[in-house]
């Protein structure tokens, strides 16, 4: 996976805790990195085991970290793709266009990079589900990332988020609504 994501998923512990819990947790881990370049790709496993020992010393689920870690991402990988963006875009039309736009971009990027697929049919200007689909089974980080899309639109009071099949699964479709 992406050096990004394991960078912000350490600034994220720092933050949410401090940096002795980074610590700690990369020791847990069995990791020795102390920086992840966002140029380089590391194991997957590496983020399983960061994730699973995290969700152990903080007693959530594994689910509720990746939603949690999801949320805490968007406004970050706002900013580095951010030319990629429509400014007349809102929480929905973003959604609509991530596989296109931000994931392309990251396929292109490196052969490496492996974004999940997100297939989003769009059932009216106000609704949609998103069909996401990766051997990493990270719908759990999915679930957050449209919750943290909702917050950087200043929607997250009017978006409902809902997961319509188990979060694990290596396909995981995901209800978006927009109340009125
Ligand atoms: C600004 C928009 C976005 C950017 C720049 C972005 C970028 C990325 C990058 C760089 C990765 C790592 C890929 C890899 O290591 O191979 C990734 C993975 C991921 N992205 Fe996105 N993404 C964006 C929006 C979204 C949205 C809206 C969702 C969910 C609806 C999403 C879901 C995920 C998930 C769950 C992963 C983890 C890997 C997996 O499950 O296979 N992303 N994304």
């Amino acid at each position: 996976m992406h050096g990004t994501i394991f960078t912000l998923l350490k600034r994220y512990v720092q933050t949410q805790y401090d940096h002795s819990a980074w610590v700690r947790l990369l020791e847990a881990a069995g990791l020795s990195a102390t920086d992840f370049d966002h140029k380089s790709v590391y194991p997957d496993e590496h983020m399983y085991r960061l994730i699973g020992e995290a969700a152990t010393m903080t007693g959530l689920s594994a689910d509720e970290l990746h939603e949690k870690f999801g949320e805490y991402l968007v406004p970050d990988l706002m900013y580095m793709y951010q030319k990629l963006l429509d400014p007349n875009w809102t929480t929905l039309d973003m959604l609509e266009h991530t596989e296109n736009t931000m994931h392309r971009q990251v396929r292109a990027e490196h052969a490496e990079n492996n974004p999940p697929v997100l297939s989003v049919t769009r059932l009216s200007p106000d609704e949609l589900f998103i069909d996401y689909v990766s051997g990493r089974r990270m719908g759990a980080l999915a679930v957050g990332m449209v919750r943290g899309m909702a917050s950087y639109y200043n929607e997250a009071d009017r978006i409902e988020v809902e997961p319509t099949t188990s979060e694990n699964g290596e396909h995981v479709r995901i209800r978006v609504r927009r109340l009125a």
